[in-house]
């Protein structure tokens, strides 16, 4: 039994109208943690004030850093240099805080605890531990789990080979280059979003990239950015494929960031047919941005694999929903990740579709699913993770008869507001934190 806040969903309506999304996470989190550590003071607008990124705001304040909030998204952060917090640094659910500042906190001259919630202490961190190591840091965990004690020591530049694709480690090396002597070069295994390359080249560091190799020098003077945070891509797919897949419904979501690093799913989503319009405005905070426009569409199954899947890995959940409702079938394959996201993306989306009645097979890389199946409604656990919870809100809007998401606060961690967005575009959606549903 569960108490927690819940969203009850009907089905029915189509969703109609004009949106904008929350910042971006991942460019959120990393205004704040480069904010820090730059020469002097930055300036953020539209920064997205949910649950993970107040945790890394949370953890730079911890280390000295001066931060004027001027409203809910707009920052003036004071960086410089950080100062030892006699306390453990919680991250609470961020995982991207919690790596990225890894390889930053290796660096520094003084010791440090890296922490976080139960579910970011079963995350694994062997895959930035093991590189800062090679590095000279000095890390101690139980079995490569955070909490990470980091000592200070000095670390020397080396050539890594990523044994997976993700920018959460290129990131956490990057970082560390940035205090070490010698260069420091990450050979990647796919094209990881690359945010922190951009953000760190228009601060005035020496990066570079060579086909999959990205190479940074060492520096100790980061020009302050002055930036507003594009919208996130990633909470976007949600309303995209609620637009595709409900009938009559069509909406434009402004703003949005188009970064060619995170916008597989719009390439798969094109190739399954689906009518999407992408009109590029410009540019902000040096990545580009635009408008994208969906309308209700027949979508047909596809195969996914290979490099897109690094360049979709958050919108999985939600492609699987889309999948149930194309015709013919979809495969996902080389998507193991998913098992180390805020839960196991893959075994929690397949059990909670399966209790709206959907039929998916789970491979160890990935799905099968035939599409044009009818769910019904049920009580469904959104598993304390943001992606699966809006996933299942999504399948709810379709699904016959009423679908209650329990532990959807969750959605807060990054689109705050996603119930008040589905409701404004006419989705029937509330908010019930009064009744306990059994899951
Ligand atoms: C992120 C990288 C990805 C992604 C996460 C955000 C980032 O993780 O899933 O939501 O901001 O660098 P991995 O690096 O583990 O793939």
């Amino acid at each position: 039994m569960s108490s927690q806040e819940c969203f009850v969903v009907r089905p029915g309506k189509a969703l109609r109208g004009i949106t904008t999304v929350p910042g971006d996470k991942s460019i959120s989190h990393r205004a704040v943690l480069f904010g820090a550590i730059a020469n002097g003071q930055t300036e953020v607008r539209s920064w997205l004030a949910a649950g993970d990124t107040e945790a890394s705001l949370s953890v730079i304040q911890a280390l000295g850093i001066k931060v004027e909030r001027h409203d809910k998204h707009t920052l003036t952060i004071h960086g410089g240099k950080l100062q030892e917090s006699g306390e453990p640094l919680n991250f609470v659910n961020a995982g991207t805080g919690i790596r990225l500042f890894a390889g930053i906190m290796a660096g520094q001259l003084f010791p440090s605890v890296l922490d976080g919630s139960g579910q970011l202490r079963r995350r694994p961190m062997k895959r930035i531990i093991d590189p800062l190591v090679e590095m000279g840091a000095i890390i101690e965990s139980e079995d490569k789990y955070a909490p990470m004690h980091i000592s200070p020591t000095e670390l020397k530049g080396i050539r890594y080979e990523m044994p997976m694709a993700s920018a959460q480690v290129k990131s956490a090396v990057l970082l560390a280059g940035l205090f070490a002597e010698g260069e420091t070069s990450v050979v990647e295994l796919g094209p990881a979003r690359d945010h922190t390359e951009r953000m760190l080249s228009a601060m005035g560091v020496d990066i570079t990239v060579d086909d999959n190799v990205v190479t940074v020098q060492p520096t100790d003077t980061l020009t302050p950015l002055d930036i507003t945070v594009p919208g996130d891509f990633s909470s976007a797919a949600f309303l995209i494929v609620a637009g595709l897949i409900i009938p009559d419904s069509e909406l434009t979501i402004t703003h949005v960031n188009l970064n060619p690093t995170r916008t597989g799913l719009l390439d798969v989503l094109l190739e399954m047919g689906a009518d999407i319009t992408v009109n590029e405005t410009g540019e902000q905070a040096g990545e580009p941005v635009g408008d994208i426009t969906v309308k209700y569409s027949e979508l047909t199954g596809v195969e996914v694999g290979g490099n897109i899947v690094v360049r979709m890995i958050d919108e999985f959940p939600i492609l699987m929903v889309a999948s149930l409702y194309a015709q013919g079938e979809t495969v996902v394959r080389d998507a193991q990740e998913l098992r180390v996201k805020e839960t196991d993306r893959l075994a929690v989306m397949t059990a909670e579709l399966r209790k709206l009645g959907a039929d998916i097979t789970e491979t160890d890389d990935g799905f099968r699913i035939t599409g044009k199946q009818k769910l019904m409604g049920a009580i469904v656990d959104g598993h304390d993770d943001h992606r699966v919870a809006m996933s299942m809100t999504v399948a709810g809007l379709i699904a016959d008869e009423q679908t209650v998401v329990v532990d959807s606060k969750c959605a807060g961690d990054s689109f705050p507001g996603f119930m008040e967005t589905i409701e404004r575009l006419g989705g029937q959606l509330i908010k019930d934190d009064s009744t306990t549903y059994p899951v």
